[in-house]
């Protein structure tokens, strides 16, 4: 058993705010044996330093399959419904040389010209999702905005049709509101991944311009990925994808919106036009309030000290890129949201072999978000007292359940 010091980790007050409590660990416990809700035991790392090392660590594996005591840790905390729906074999559960082979084959099809051409388009879905609420005078800007902007936009990304971009809707909703419901989550991930499957069939037969079948065109010395392979990897880029920029524009909202000082200067950067001023400030949107609380599992392939600590062989490793984030040895006065900040290299995308293959489309969805909320919605503010605000539960990730404002109709 695991003795409990330092703060409480994982009750309400945390989730509203971890940011104490990851300062108490960076000093006195900077890689600290957890208990986790799930009753699964981890290592927290939390400085900058340690947590860069260990995201670049070959000797911590993203495999579960090689350790027992990694197959019960990620059984319970995982992809929900992923050996269901048999999707294991994706790029954050995979250590090279099939991550090396995978990444490369994905990287030629989701390319980062790829995702400048799509500009417009999510534009055009900011746009019309503002349009749906700009008269009213409030909304909920997780339900209204931020969770059907990733979704619409990976759908046309890959080539999903239209008329079924509904039901992603739907299923993306049962995995978001049902979270530690796992039944349901399972219930979505399956039709999902059912889905992708039936389309990738049907695309071989009649490619296009999208990524669905780019990833079925990538080819790497005569190697094709197969049709399962493209599956799973078109399933993850929805995964990895869809949360991760919800959180993003939300957490990134709610930041600015209590600095008003902040905001005044973005809302000047978006009349200006300034985007690269705009592109700094997601940036520290990012390490401020990051939607990746704790990078996914790592586990020791052999025994290793991380920041002075032992790690056993097989014990599992959480990075906690929301600490590493306010690491005052890397960052000056870290707790200030400074949109202006010039060096930032914070650790938000993660780092190493596993850095976010989605980094420029989360990029350009959250500056087009920030921009077009901003430009249209001039005396935004938060419509409930800030202790109502709820935080949704889940290890990994780090998001608001809603965001209602209000403001000034058009
Ligand atoms: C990996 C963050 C959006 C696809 C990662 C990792 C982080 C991250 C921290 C590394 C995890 C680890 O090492 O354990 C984010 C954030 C996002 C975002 C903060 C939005 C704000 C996206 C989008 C996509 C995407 C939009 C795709 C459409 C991926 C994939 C990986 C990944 C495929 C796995 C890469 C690999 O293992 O080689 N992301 N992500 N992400 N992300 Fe993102």
């Amino acid at each position: 058993m695991v003795e409990e010091v330092g703060p409480a980790l994982f009750d309400r007050a945390f989730a509203a705010d971890p940011y104490p409590a990851y300062a108490w660990l960076r000093e006195h416990a900077p890689v600290h044996r957890a208990v986790l809700p799930s009753g699964v035991e981890a290592w927290l790392v939390t400085r900058y330093a340690d947590a860069r090392r260990a995201l670049a660590d070959p000797r911590l594996s993203k495999n579960p399959g090689r350790h027992s005591a990694a197959e019960h840790a990620t059984g319970r905390v995982g992809i929900p419904g992923e050996r269901s729906a048999n999707v294991m074999t994706h790029l954050l559960n995979i250590d090279p040389p099939d991550h090396t082979r995978l990444r490369r084959l994905v990287s030629a099809a989701f390319t980062p010209r790829r995702v400048a051409e799509f500009e417009p388009r999510v534009r055009e879905l900011t746009g019309r999702l503002v349009d749906g609420f700009a008269g009213r005078g409030s909304a909920d800007l997780i339900g209204e905005f931020a969770f059907p902007l990733p979704i619409y936009a990976i759908c046309d990304l890959l080539g999903v049709p239209a008329a079924d971009q509904e039901d992603f809707r739907r299923w993306a909703g049962m995995m978001l509101h049902t979270s530690g419901k796992r039944g349901g989550v399972g219930r979505a991930v399956k039709r999902m991944r059912g889905y992708l499957g039936e389309l990738i069939h049907r695309k071989r037969g009649d490619l296009g311009d999208d990524l669905i079948s780019g990833l079925i065109r990538a080819s790497d010395h005569g190697e094709q990925l197969s049709e399962e392979e493209a599956a799973a990897m078109a399933f993850i880029l929805l995964f990895a994808g869809f949360e991760t920029t919800v959180n993003l524009i939300g957490n990134g909202m709610l930041a600015l919106l209590r600095h008003p000082e902040q905001l005044a200067r973005a809302r000047a950067w978006v009349a200006a036009g300034d985007e690269a001023a705009l592109t700094r400030a997601v940036e520290e949107l990012l390490r401020y309030d990051g939607p990746v609380e704790l990078a996914t599992w790592r586990f020791a392939n052999e025994p290793l000290t991380l920041g002075g600590q032992r790690v056993a062989r097989g014990e599992p490793v959480l990075v906690v890129l929301a600490a590493a984030d306010r690491d005052p040895a890397r960052f000056a006065d870290p707790d200030r949201l400074d949109l202006g900040r010039r060096r930032n290299p914070h650790l938000g995308y993660g780092h190493g072999i596993h850095y976010c293959l989605g980094a420029p489309l989360a990029r350009l969805e959250a500056r087009a978000a920030l921009g077009e909320l901003l430009r249209r919605l001039p005396d935004v503010r938060i419509a409930v007292d800030e202790a109502e605000l709820r935080w949704r539960g889940g290890l990994i990730m780090r998001g608001l359940r809603a965001l209602p404002v209000e403001f000034s109709p058009e």
